[in-house]
Order: structure tokens, then C-alpha cells, then sequence
């Protein structure tokens, strides 16, 4: 069943860093994505725990908090037909090694720690995540 539905897309600092940010945005509105919120932040170490959250007590947990507070994050709300599930189709899966040529983590990223995207999961994720990044007023 198709569903309009928004998701939030973050560029992780290695994208940045890389100057991959048009690239992942050119992809993703080529696909059909409309983007509806966009910027540029230097995350706090707090608004990072609460992203990911889900993954507290893992043991790549505090890698992983470190890799986001390593530099400029790009967060998107992307908008439209089952946009969650098409945008991490778009992206790949988790480990960059594994995922398929064609698809952003294929096509630029080669491990798990530093895979240049970040997608929500799920609708409930997807709109807890958009509310993490985006205040009131800060989407169109
Ligand atoms: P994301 O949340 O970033 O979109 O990635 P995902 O859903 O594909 O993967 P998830 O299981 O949610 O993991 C979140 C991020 O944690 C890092 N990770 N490292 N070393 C490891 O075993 C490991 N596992 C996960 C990755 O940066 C992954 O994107
Ligand atoms: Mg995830």
C-alpha cells in the first residue's frame, strides 16, 4: 500500500567531510523525494544520545556517538510515497561492504562504522527522529 510519509535523512560527518552532501540530495530528489526541512549543525552530545537511543549499552554505542560529534552533520526531512522504505533502499544496507553498487553506502562507503548516511527505520522512529532535529517552524 503506498503511504506519503516523512523521513529523516542525516548526511554523517565522513559525507560532509567528503563533499558528498549534493551528491546524497541529488539522489534522493531524483528518486521523487521532496525535501521538506534542511540544514547544516554541529550536533550536542546530547541531542546525539537521544538519536540513537535505541542503540544505548551496544558496544559500538560510544563509537558511534563519537563519529556523529566528529564533525557537521546535514539532517533532511524528506517527504513523499513510502518515502522510509525508498529512501533506505536509496542508501543500502548498514554495512557499507555489503551493500549494492548503485546505492549510496555501495557507491561510496566500504565499512560500517563510516557508511556516509543515516536513515530512519520505521514510521515511529521516523517521526521521533524528525522532532529530534527539526524544531517547530523549522519544516515547510
Ligand atoms: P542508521 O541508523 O545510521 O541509518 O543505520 P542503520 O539503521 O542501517 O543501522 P543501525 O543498526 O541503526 O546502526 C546505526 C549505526 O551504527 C553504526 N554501527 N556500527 N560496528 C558495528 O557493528 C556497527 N553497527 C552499527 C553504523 O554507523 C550504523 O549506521
Ligand atoms: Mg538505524
Amino acid at each position: 500500500m503506498s503511504k506519503l510519509e516523512r523521513t529523516l535523512i542525516l548526511v554523517k560527518p565522513d559525507g560532509v567531510e567528503r563533499g558528498l552532501v549534493g551528491e546524497v540530495i541529488r539522489r534522493f530528489e531524483s528518486r521523487g523525494l521532496r525535501l521538506c526541512g534542511l540544514k547544516i549543525v554541529r550536533p550536542e552530545k546530547a541531542l546525539v544520545e537521544t538519536h540513537y537511543a535505541e542503540h544505548a549499552g551496544k558496544p559500538f554505542y560510544d563509537a558511534l556517538v563519537d563519529y556523529l560529534l566528529s564533525g557537521p552533520v546535514v539532517a533532511m526531512a524528506l517527504e513523499g510515497e513510502n518515502a522510509i522504505k525508498a529512501c533506505r533502499a536509496t542508501m543500502g544496507v548498514t554495512n557499507a561492504a555489503d551493500a549494492a553498487p548503485g546505492t549510496i553506502r555501495g557507491d561510496y562507503a566500504l565499512s560500517i562504522e563510516k557508511n556516509i548516511v543515516h536513515g530512519s527505520a520505521d514510521a515511529e522512529s521516523a517521526s521521533r527522529e524528525l522532532a529530534v532535529w527539526f524544531g517547530a517552524g523549522e519544516m515547510v
